[in-house]
């Protein structure tokens, strides 16, 4: 599977999109004539970032074709729903969405809603649309969101759902640019898809065969992103370890982290996801070396039970993992863990949950994203007997909770009266009138200063710490 070939699609595609931006561009700007404002947008993403990154190439192309952002559902002309698939309640809550949407659209007739993203890449979903959400105007998939001008396009004369969802996954779309939430850091994505068939992920359905990008356009898009004043790139794959496999050169995600650390104006690297069974020697020694590479690692465990581990097909075990994470803290001390960590896993008995909690005693994660197993159609796991009870699961989720928030409140303790290295990227979402910004480690921290210091590193002293957040002052 790995072997297969990658082929690339930029020029004809790229240039059918650009056709297609000038047509609806110029329906638009009649539009705006006559009513004297521009037609607005608005996107609703659900999931991980690849999702978020999808759409933000999403917000350019709409962008070009003279929309304008909004926050409110209620007075966009166009909402796309980029969707999840991941977990059963990041469905449900699209289907909800679309009901509403049902009823503006008896309001306003003329409002577009489209759907995409993971949870169209399977049919059992696009035949649900049909039968039960007549209203949405196009469909599309994860392979083929660059076709966005071409559907909205057509939803003007089109009768009925256009649906239009790619099954091949042997390809790279270069050339695609977006809009970012933020100015001084950007996502950047070097491998799509996935091969690990984790047997309760719905992933490697839904984004397809693990392929990379090549690192030249990789490295060329930082530079340009670096030209630009962006100062922290995070490089996204689902198992960025893997990188270069699929490529016709020698090339690995090592040597790409230090090709990326040369690029001048770059201040921080940071990378996700990390797979336990493919995280090199050479990659620790890279971030080791590398000063641009920040010192924290999301290194999901899933399970700290080497038996559940097995049947979840992750390739390690628990004392593996612990090995892994020892062998990473020698090479660099300050570095900081986060995890995702799934529980009720099918067959999970109460001593599994017990080395789960073994192993978030010893790594001692900053946070871990928790989860409770979620049955997904079309994966092995949900063809498991002895599926967990919900109360069982439920529970367990609560008492790993606890225990990963107690840790990681002893930690952001241990930042009282230290000095920390921000990269200021903006107002505090909580209060206005101070910025935030995060640490190497990934903590936010919230202070007060002027706007002057947004993009640029600062030190600041923590004088409060905070369970989910650290409170500084700028020295
Ligand atoms: N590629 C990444 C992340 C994939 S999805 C990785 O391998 O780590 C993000 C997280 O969702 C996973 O790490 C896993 O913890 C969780 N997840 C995936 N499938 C799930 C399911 N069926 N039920 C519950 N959680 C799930
Ligand atoms: Fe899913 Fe496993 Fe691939 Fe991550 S590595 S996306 S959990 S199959
Ligand atoms: Fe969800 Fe798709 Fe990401 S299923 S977690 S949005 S790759």
């Amino acid at each position: 599977m790995g072997e297969r070939k990658q082929v690339e699609i930029s020029a004809e595609e790229l240039e059918k999109q650009e056709y297609y931006i000038r047509e609806v561009r110029r329906i638009n700007d009649e539009q705006r004539e006559k009513a004297r404002c521009a037609p607005k947008y608005i996107i609703l993403t659900y999931g991980c970032q690849m999702n978020e990154h999808d759409s933000e190439k999403m917000n350019f192309m709409l962008s070009q074709m003279g929309y304008i952002p909004s926050d409110n559902i209620r007075e966009a002309d166009i909402v796309i729903f980029n969707t999840c698939a991941v977990r059963e309640n990041a469905e449900l809550k699209v289907y909800g969405k679309l009901g509403h949407m049902k009823t503006i659209k008896k309001i306003k007739p003329d409002v577009k809603v489209m759907v995409c993203g993971c949870m169209m890449q399977q049919q059992h979903i696009i035949d649900e649309i049909q039968k039960s959400h007549r209203h949405v105007d196009a469909v599309f998939g994860t392979h083929n969101y660059h076709k966005l001008p071409e559907f909205v396009y057509e939803s003007y004369s089109a009768k009925g759902t256009i649906i239009d969802v790619w099954n091949i996954d042997g390809q790279v779309v270069e050339g695609l640019r977006s809009i970012r939430k933020f100015d001084t850091k950007a996502y950047v994505n070097i491998t799509y898809g996935c091969n690990n068939f984790c047997t309760y992920c719905i992933v490697p359905y839904t984004r397809g065969r693990e392929r990379s990008r090549k690192p030249h356009d990789i490295i060329a898009e930082i530079r340009a992103l670096a030209k630009d004043g962006v100062k922290e790139v995070t490089l996204l794959g689902q198992n960025v370890n893997s990188y270069g496999k699929t490529l016709d050169e020698e090339y690995t995600f090592s040597r790409l982290i230090r090709d990326i650390n040369e690029i001048e104006g770059l201040e921080r690297i940071r990378f996700m996801t990390s797979h336990p069974k493919d995280l090199s020697d050479e990659l620790i020694y890279a971030m080791r070396d590398c000063d641009k590479v920040c010192n924290y690692l999301h290194l999901p465990i899933q399970s700290g039970s080497s038996r559940v581990l097995k049947k979840m097909n992750r390739h390690y075990t628990k004392e593996q993992y612990l090995t892994l994470v020892e062998k990473i803290r020698r090479e660099i001390p300050d570095i900081s863990f986060t995890t995702d960590i799934i529980v009720g896993f099918p067959g999970e008995m109460e001593e599994d949950f017990q080395d789960t909690l073994d192993v978030v005693r010893q790594v001692r994660y900053d946070s871990a994203f928790t989860f409770i197993y979620s049955k997904r159609n079309g994966t092995p796991a949900a063809e498991m007997s002895e599926q967990v009870d919900e109360k069982i699961k439920h529970e367990r989720l609560e008492r790993l909770i606890a225990l990963v928030n107690d840790i990681g409140a002893q930690i952001n303790e241990t930042y009282r009266d230290k000095t920390v290295q921000i990269l200021v990227e903006g107002p505090s979402k909580t209060d206005k009138t101070r910025l935030m910004g995060r640490t190497p480690q990934s903590k936010l921290v919230n202070f007060d200063g002027s706007d002057e210091l947004v993009g640029k590193l600062v030190s600041v002293r923590i004088n409060d710490p905070k369970r989910c957040s650290l409170n500084g002052i700028v020295i």
